[in-house]
């Protein structure tokens, strides 16, 4: 067996990914506790400013066992629709643990979250018209773009002109003429750039956010965002990135600001990959191998219903083989999966073990942006989720779409 990430991480803990799919069937979201509850515990620790939140980006992954043991790690919410709303809700965090940042929302929507007593982060003076409209006298935070985007993809850049993200600094006359017309109170402004940034970028972003904040008075609260990145590329050898060059310069701007203005004010950040990509991999199983012409394929069960990634972003996730292999006989193949698009593909011409039939793979650090992104295309259900715990035993925490599932909401 090839699994020498997972074996550093101890990530099976004392089960085997052959038996996990067989028990629980293929495809198969496999989560590891230790691992979810040490990385929120680092960005909990990441500096020593006193008030320091860290917001857990829920759209990485939604799984309300997994949003359970992230309140109990003393993270709260970002929280990016009503539907994250009621799951956050359910998972059991608190309306003022929730930070709904929202984007080209309806009147309904921000009823919804202003009823159930959640601050909104607003992105455009019209949104802010709304809700001035319907909450006069209000409190409320807005998202600026001050120009820095950048991400590991142009689909997750959310900074600059090409984006339709948040307020630029231009617009802040018209921002605080509407302030004064709704007698809104703005307690609080934030960011979010882009995603797998690396630390520098994200300074600079702090730096920028900052420069908007001395616009405001009164603010309680800064949110610098999320986006940090996470080592994709762990087989070639790449590190993570720097936490304590990333905090101590943190806490250096933060206690700088603070004193300038006088004001222990609440600074926070919205980590979602970093929390809970490297806790879970995503099993799925090889049901061909072919060539066509010069090109090796091997067919999986793993089509971008399941996974999206790698489609959509052409992103890179390390894979381990499982099962009986040759390891010393390797071969440049695709890994492709099932959906009826040549789009379909886990990886391009990875060098792997000979594969055959039967074999298992684990996509590796599929725990953000897989399942919450996955869908039911070709009507394929989608997969079970299964955690393994801390003290070892392992719980079911979804289970596989059916096929009655797929079709209820059809009338
Ligand atoms: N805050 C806001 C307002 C966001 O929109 C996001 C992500 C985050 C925080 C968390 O970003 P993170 O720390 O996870 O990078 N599906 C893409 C990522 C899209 C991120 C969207 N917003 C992917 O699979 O890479």
């Amino acid at each position: 067996m090839n699994r020498s990430i997972t074996d550093s991480t101890n990530f099976y803990q004392s089960h085997n990914p052959v038996d996990l799919v067989a028990t629980y069937g293929s495809p198969l979201y496999v989560y590891n506790e230790n691992i979810f509850r040490t990385k929120c515990q680092e960005m909990i620790n990441l500096t020593s400013y006193p008030n320091f939140k860290v917001n857990y980006a829920i759209k990485a992954n939604t799984n309300l066992t997994l949003l359970r043991i992230a309140k109990e790690e003393g993270l709260c919410a970002d929280v990016s629709s009503p539907g994250e709303i009621v799951a956050a809700l359910t998972a059991g965090f608190a309306p003022k643990d929730l930070f709904f940042i929202a984007n080209n929302i309806s009147a309904e929507e921000m009823t919804f979250a202003i009823n159930k007593g959640i601050l909104l982060s607003l992105d455009s003076v019209s949104q802010l018209e709304t809700y001035g409209r319907l909450n006069p006298g209000g409190e409320i935070a807005l998202r600026f773009n001050g120009g820095i985007g950048g991400g590991h993809h142009e689909n997750v850049i959310t900074g600059g002109d090409e984006t339709k993200f948040g307020i630029r600094a231009t617009y802040i006359p018209h921002v605080k003429a509407v302030l004064a017309k709704y007698n809104l109170r703005l307690i609080g402004i934030n960011h979010h750039f882009g995603s797998q940034n690396p630390v520098e970028l994200y300074l600079d972003g702090v730096e920028e956010l900052l420069t908007i904040a001395r616009h405001f008075e009164g603010l309680e609260f800064i949110d610098f965002g999320g986006g940090f990145s996470i080592p994709y590329h762990k087989q070639q050898g790449e590190v993570p990135m720097d936490l304590a060059v990333l905090g101590h310069a943190l806490t250096r701007y933060m206690e700088a600001y603070a004193k300038e203005q006088n004001n222990n004010l609440v600074f926070m950040i919205e980590p979602g990959r970093y929390i809970c990509a490297e806790s879970g991999v995503l099993l799925g199983t090889v049901h061909s191998v072919k060539e066509n012409g010069d090109t090796k394929f091997a067919g999986t069960d793993l089509g971008f219903s399941v996974f999206a990634r790698t489609t959509l972003y052409e992103s890179h996730h390390d894979i381990e083989v499982y099962g009986s292999t040759s390891e010393n006989n390797q071969s440049h193949i695709h890994i492709v999966g099932n959906q009826c698009e040549s789009g379909d593909y886990i990886a391009k011409s990875r060098q792997l073990p000979h594969l055959r039939e039967g074999n298992i793979l684990g996509i590796l650090d599929a725990g953000a942006y897989g399942y919450s992104m996955s869908s039911q295309y070709n009507l394929r259900p989608r997969p079970a989720e299964v955690l393994i715990k801390s003290d070892g035993d392992l719980k079911l925490i979804r289970r596989r779409d059916t096929y009655e599932d797929m079709l209820a909401n059809m009338l």
